[in-house]
């Protein structure tokens, strides 16, 4: 089967075999020794050639209100539901709480492997818990939020033998939306954005629509320039070495952590670095946002590695600061 439509970076590649997944009953007849990649739409991921596996595309549908508290309103969805929609559904339920997270590509079932966050909330944050399906084991399992092990785009399903090796699928989250509602709009863009609108007082929607306006206008859709979001992680580093560079750079947006040790935007790295909006070949990083790595047509995997790692020798050289890829590469 041909993967083009299955990566949002339309990278060129086919995979031996193939099977959507719309019911986690079906995980069951899979053979727990055969090759495979668990997919929710591809939107994080690198395609570097043919697969020679079993790709198996979670599709499994499906959301509701499970039960409710006077804290907080759990809700339950498949992993094949689409992030962003569910989001809204959410929305319209009069359950507020994720709505930072508007407009994320992917679906349900991969928000929690790299804890997808954005403008100010991270998933986790808002997760209950995990069912997953071992296929060593043939059996379903669910993991609370604290065994998920959640930390900046990171978690247990990225370390080894766990979602990423294929090991396990994800097949249905649950969140917990706390009642006591309070609009988190400390992320610049996002209060600029609502000043501008007027809005003091803003409600989810009113926050969605900021999200959404914002990421409009800074990101690429990936139906019309084909790219992955964020290409590389925000690295951290440590508090000497963010003194030394603020010194020299004292307008480097950094952040610090609770560790002691300082997040760094990658973005203005690169831009300063000559990257923003420059091309090697097919791929380039994008014009209104230096982090975001775009196929400008017919590139392949390689021609990913060649840009991505010619935008790693420029920041490591102008900033000694190394830069990790954030897609999966397969
Ligand atoms: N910046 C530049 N030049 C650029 C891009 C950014 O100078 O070309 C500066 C901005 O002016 C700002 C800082 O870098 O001062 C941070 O930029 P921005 O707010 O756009 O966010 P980011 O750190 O580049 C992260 C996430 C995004 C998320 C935004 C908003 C990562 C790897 N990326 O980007 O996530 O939407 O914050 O919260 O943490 C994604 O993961 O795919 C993604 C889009």
């Amino acid at each position: 089967i041909d993967l083009t439509p299955f990566n949002t970076l339309a990278l060129p590649g086919k995979a031996a075999r193939y099977q959507r997944i719309t019911d986690p009953g079906q995980l069951a007849a899979v053979a727990p020794g055969e090759r495979r990649f668990v997919l929710g739409c591809g939107s994080n991921l690198v395609l570097t050639g043919d697969f020679d596996g079993l790709l198996l595309h979670m599709a499994i549908a499906g959301k509701r209100v499970l039960r409710e508290d006077d804290e907080a309103v759990y809700i339950e969805a498949g992993a094949g539901e689409n992030w962003h929609e569910f989001v809204q559904w959410t929305l319209a339920q009069g359950c507020p709480g994720l709505e930072n997270l508007s407009l994320i590509p992917g679906t349900v079932g991969a928000a929690p492997v790299q804890n997808i966050g954005a403008y100010g909330l991270e998933v986790g944050e808002r997760l209950h818990s995990v069912t997953a399906w071992d296929f060593a084991r043939q059996t379903l399992f669910t993991l609370d939020r604290a065994a998920c092990r959640f930390a900046y785009r990171d978690s247990l399903f990225k370390q080894e033998g766990w979602h990423l090796d294929g090991r396990v699928a994800i097949v249905s989250v649950v969140f917990r939306l706390p009642r006591n509602y309070r609009p988190n709009i400390g992320y610049a863009d996002l209060r600029q954005e609502l000043a501008e609108r007027g809005i003091a007082e803003p409600g989810a929607r009113d926050v969605a629509d900021a999200v959404i306006a914002v990421r409009q206008r800074k990101l690429p859709d990936p139906a019309v320039t084909p790219n992955a979001g964020s290409f590389f992680h925000n690295p951290v580093v440590e508090r000497t070495q963010a003194d030394a560079l603020l010194a020299a750079y004292p307008k480097l947006p950094h952040y610090p952590q609770a560790d002691g040790r300082v997040k760094l935007a990658a973005g203005w790295l690169i831009e300063q670095a000559g990257w923003k909006g420059k091309d090697l070949g097919p791929v380039g990083m994008y014009e209104k946002q230096a982090l975001v790595l775009v196929n400008r047509g017919g590139a392949s995997g390689a021609d990913v590695r060649n840009t991505m790692a010619a935008v790693q020798a420029a920041v490591r050289e102008k900033f000694a600061v190394d830069l990790s890829p954030e897609p999966v590469f397969l």
